[in-house]
């Protein structure tokens, strides 16, 4: 839809942030969430309608409940009802050549949010909101090779949705870090689907195949509900977690701070939930003067530990829909 003409030339002409939200106000965008699987995602679906409501932007949300075919249904049919753009936040990283394919020929930008995809065709999109999640992985290995110094450290993971970039990443940043430090081993390593339920249950095998946990020193996850379910695990097997079994997570959800808090967690790398706000100002950007966003917009990673103030940061959270 070009909303430039029905807009009066005077509205055009205001400042540019009041015609940014002028011209936003028309805009559909039609959002293919991967469902609610954690506490980051379901802050993000919040966060990205309040995004959308600070903009007067129109958010349409089907949720994919963790199903690529459900996410490929949700594209056609934001296709067939004519939006203005897609926001697709990937549930897995191959599969979505012919239908972005579709969207590309209906002239409908796509935005990836949070995931990335494999693609030969990067045309397929116009820009992808995104961490470094490779980064996100070496940053939580890093950080227990600091913490271990050279004491021998088997380490169990938990890693997201298989075929998830994310996953991948943070495998492998992870595992990059390590390489480096001979006394760190993974020693098991396994999906807990990025689910607290999961979690706790591949935890739970972990810590029987390890001798009740007594030969893990340290358990990395790749978000933070899968660390608090095996948190839970850890205190049913009789340890303690953040002393006798180190925890090390990604996401910087509110209950990882209260863990915190407890004693029982011991780091996490913080992933916004605001992947929408800025994939708005791109669209908005584009559709308006048709700047062409870089094909990726970084969102930054930070590491937190119990010395951070973890109240205040649990508190400066709460209201964010975790
Ligand atoms: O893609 C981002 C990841 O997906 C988050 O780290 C995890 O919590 C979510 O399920």
């Amino acid at each position: 839809m070009t909303l430039k003409k029905f807009l009066p030339t005077a509205l055009i002409a205001l400042t540019p942030l009041m015609a940014t939200s002028a011209f936003a106000a028309g805009l559909t965008v039609g959002f293919s969430q991967i469902g609610s699987e954690s506490g980051w995602r379901a802050a993000e679906t919040s966060v990205s309608k309040s995004e959308a409501q600070k903009r007067n932007v129109t958010l349409k949300i089907a949720d994919a409940q963790q199903k690529q075919e459900n996410q490929i249904k949700a594209i056609r049919s934001f296709v067939a009802q004519g939006v203005d753009a897609i926001f697709l936040a990937p549930v897995v990283a191959t599969g979505w050549d012919a239908v972005l394919g579709e969207a590309k020929d209906a002239k409908i930008p796509v935005i990836l949010l949070d995931r990335d995809i494999e693609t030969a065709n990067k045309s397929l999109y116009l820009t992808a909101v995104t961490s470094d999640s490779v980064h996100e992985g070496a940053v939580a290995g890093e950080w227990l090779a600091k913490q271990v110094g050279d004491k021998p450290c088997n380490v169990v993971e938990l890693q997201g949705t298989v075929g998830a970039s994310v996953a991948t990443n943070r495998k492998k940043g992870f595992d990059d870090a390590i390489a480096k430090h001979a006394n760190i081993k993974v020693v098991r390593s396994q999906t807990g689907d990025f689910t607290r339920a999961k979690g706790k249950e591949v935890a739970e095998s972990f810590l029987k195949a390890e001798n009740g946990g007594k030969n893990i020193c340290a358990l990395y996850a790749h978000n933070d509900d899968m660390a608090v379910g095996a948190i839970q695990a850890i205190k049913e097997a009789g340890l303690k977690p953040g002393k006798d079994i180190l925890v090390v997570s990604i996401d910087a959800v509110p209950d990882i701070f209260k863990a915190f808090m407890a004693g029982e967690a011991n780091a996490t790398v913080e992933l916004t939930p605001n992947m929408a706000g800025p994939a708005f100002d791109a669209l908005i950007a584009y559709k308006d003067k048709g700047t062409v966003p870089p094909k990726w917009i970084q969102t930054e990673s930070k590491l937190y530990t119990p010395t951070d103030d973890p109240q205040k940061i649990y508190d400066s959270k709460k209201g964010l829909g975790y």
